[in-house]
């Protein structure tokens, strides 16, 4: 399948959303050099996904197919069982195996029940 055959998909949000999703964009080192055409695409392709407590969002070392927004809830970065980090709301994450082509560096954890928007790397690679 090649990039032409994606259709983007595009989620009606309410406006808090849509703040914070470019918020989150536009604080990531990764990403806030994005123009702002790529970043209102983003915006609008993002879905919401649920996450029960004590789940994993992502696996580190695991291949990537998606970018995340955090919505709600409290999240570990945890890599080789070491937590580097706790991240609430209005973080991207997941960015990096999109960007590089690499495997998961970190694994995401759920810690209370969470919410994120999420966004297949095809529809990233399309848009930026
Ligand atoms: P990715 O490697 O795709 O998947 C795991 C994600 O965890 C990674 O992208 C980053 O978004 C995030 N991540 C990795 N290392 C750290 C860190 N030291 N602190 C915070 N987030 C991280």
């Amino acid at each position: 399948q090649t990039a032409n055959d994606i259709q983007i998909q595009r989620y009606d949000k309410d406006f808090r959303s849509k703040q914070l999703i470019k918020a989150a964009i536009m604080d990531n080192d990764f990403l806030k050099n994005l123009d702002t055409l790529q970043v209102k695409e983003m915006v609008e392709s993002m879905h919401q996904a649920e996450y029960k407590a004590d789940s994993y969002v992502i696996t580190e070392g695991e291949a990537g197919n998606d970018l995340f927004v955090s919505a709600e809830g409290e999240f570990q970065v945890i890599k080789d069982g070491k937590i580097l980090a706790v991240m609430g709301p209005g973080k991207a994450f997941g960015e990096l195996a999109i960007l590089y082509n690499c495997t998961r560096t970190a694994s995401i954890r759920a810690l209370t029940p969470c919410k994120v928007w999420m966004l297949d790397r095809r529809v990233f690679q399309k848009s930026a």
